[in-house]
């Protein structure tokens, strides 16, 4: 991977922590999670061992918040392994309630920046990425914290398989043209929207998250954009 992440160079800019957490979800941020986050070492990650079983197909959700679309894909497709990252305890500790409740295991954790995995996974090794509402960080001069950048798309085009599909989705104009902008400009990604259709409505297999639902009930009329790694 060419990309390099200085330890200085700040990464992340959201909350770690909320509200404190309630003592069941304490009990599992001590117990659950520790059995669930992928190491993240020297090398490069071994997606094989992180899961109890083999695997068809490695699947990857960054800012996973509460995890609702996590635990949905998760109990949905158990063939596949997934990796979840969310820096934000508070969702994680949610999440892992949903999975503690519905006994799936097949996903796996990483309670940090996404960048920081994303460097050490292998080339190609995911074959469907989602990006669900990232932050829009609306002021200009905040512009430069958005997850999407074409550093980023460097990032997600090295670990995702030729073929492989990348979902992201926003309720905020502004960032939806950021978005669109930079994948449109990559030489690692096509768009793969034929109709308008297939950009304003939300596909079958793509669970509201708890932030587009709160979009949805102002009014807001949010977009899906699918986009398709090149092959190299
Ligand atoms: C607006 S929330 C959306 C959460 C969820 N996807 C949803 O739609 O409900 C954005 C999430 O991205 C997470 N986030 C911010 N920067 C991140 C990063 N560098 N890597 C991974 N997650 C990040 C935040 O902690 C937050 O939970």
């Amino acid at each position: 991977m060419t990309t390099d992440v200085s330890p200085r160079k700040r990464i992340l800019f959201g909350r770690r922590r909320g509200k404190p957490l309630r003592k069941g979800q304490q009990v599992l941020i001590d117990e659950a999670l520790p059995k669930l986050t992928v190491p993240i070492s020297n090398g490069e990650i071994d997606l094989s061992a992180l899961f109890k079983k083999e695997m068809a197909d490695y699947w990857l959700e960054i800012g996973f918040g509460s995890g609702e679309h996590l635990s949905w894909q998760a109990e949905h497709n158990p063939e596949i392994g997934f990796i979840g990252c969310e820096p934000f305890l508070n969702g994680v500790a949610t999440l892992l309630g949903k999975l503690t409740k519905s006994g799936v295991d097949n996903v796996r954790i990483h309670n940090d920046a996404a960048e920081i995995l994303l460097d050490k996974l292998p080339a190609g090794s995911i074959s469907r990425g989602f990006l669900l509402f990232p932050d829009p960080w609306p002021k200009t001069s905040h512009h430069k914290r958005r997850f999407v950048s074409s550093l980023n798309i460097e990032r997600l085009a090295h670990v995702l398989k030729d073929g492989a599909e990348l979902r992201i989705g926003t309720d905020h104009t502004g960032y939806g043209e950021w978005i669109l902008w930079h994948f449109l400009n990559s030489e690692q990604f096509d768009w793969q929207a034929e109709t308008a259709e297939d950009w304003r409505v939300r596909p079958a297999d793509w669970p509201p998250t708890r932030y587009e639902q709160k979009a949805l009930a102002k009014g807001l009329r949010p977009v899906y954009y699918r986009f398709r790694r090149r092959p190299r």
